[in-house]
């Protein structure tokens, strides 16, 4: 059997002997999102550590740990903390937890980050819902040998953000009064914040917002065939004639201000996804 496979097969079988049940929604939650967390019920705890092939995380704000359980009965698997590319770990490294979650069952993959807005209309802690990505990481997690039962060697990405879970987060954002808006996310490696010239630059080619994840997740997580919903908190606004300086504290203090927001949101999503799995039970 294939390498990656038998990784795979080897996570899911630790999570397996403690948590055996078909999960629905994966989750993975950025820079100072953690508490969404705090909402799962009957929950299984596994430390990056304690899986095979997992890394550890070691970004600031980022406690590194898979959550198993169930949120309004829907069976979800959450990433308390994720892998950056800046860390050091190859893109593969990274995605490894996506092709676990698919594999223990999920459909629906959930993708949560802090990001800088170079929209002027943006404003700190606010949501974008990922509309698209521009990959620039210099890198690509799909790259190097493809396992064709994993997914295609040249995936579509005509469309990698579901159409219709972008609209019902803006509608469940509109209805609860959070500030939400679609975007580009324009992916990039870090860890440094941009020059002044590059978040002109990634204006000027079309985004919206940019951040040092979400596109590697996002590029396996359709390979996989799963359906992606991405939130970003801008936790920084970077217009590039009036640029303030910004540190990793700022980040993450922004975000966990607007964690609730961005809860309340994702609850929301599972909310339907619970309606939807009961008109659709499982066969
Ligand atoms: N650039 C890159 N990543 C980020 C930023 C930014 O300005 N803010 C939060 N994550």
């Amino acid at each position: 059997m294939d390498e990656l496979r038998k990784q795979i097969e080897q996570a899911t079988g630790t999570i397996r002997r403690k948590w055996n049940h078909q999960a629905r929604i994966g989750l993975i939650l950025g820079t100072g999102l953690g508490r969404i967390v705090e909402q799962i019920e009957q929950a299984a705890e596994f430390p990056f550590e304690s899986l095979p092939h997992f890394c550890q995380s070691t970004a600031t704000g980022h406690i590194g740990k898979l959550v198993c359980g169930q949120v309004k009965n829907v069976n979800l698997i959450a990433m308390q903390g994720r892998f950056h590319f800046y860390e050091g770990y190859t893109l593969q490294q990274i995605t490894f937890p996506v092709r676990v979650m698919k594999a223990m069952g999920i459909d629906l993959l959930i993708v949560t980050s802090a990001s800088g807005g170079m929209d002027p209309a943006h404003r700190p802690g606010q949501l974008i819902v990922i509309d698209d990505h521009i990959n620039l990481m210099g890198d690509n997690p799909l790259a190097g040998f493809n396992d064709e039962q994993l997914g295609p060697r040249f995936p579509d990405m005509s469309q990698p953000y579901d159409a219709d879970l972008i609209e019902t987060a803006l509608r469940l954002a509109r209805e609860r009064n959070i500030p939400a808006q679609r975007g580009v996310y324009v992916g990039v490696k870090g860890p440094n914040y941009e020059t002044r010239a590059e978040y002109r630059f990634f204006r000027t080619i079309g985004g919206d917002v940019v951040g040092m994840s979400t596109v590697p997740e996002t590029l396996v997580a359709v390979h996989a065939g799963l359906r992606v919903l991405g939130l970003s908190t801008v936790t920084n606004v970077c217009l590039p004639d009036a640029l303030e300086p910004t540190t990793g504290e700022d980040v993450i203090e922004v975000a966990s201000r607007a964690a609730d927001n961005m809860a309340v949101v994702i609850e929301g999503i599972i909310e339907e996804e619970a309606r939807r799995l009961q008109a659709n039970p499982l066969p």
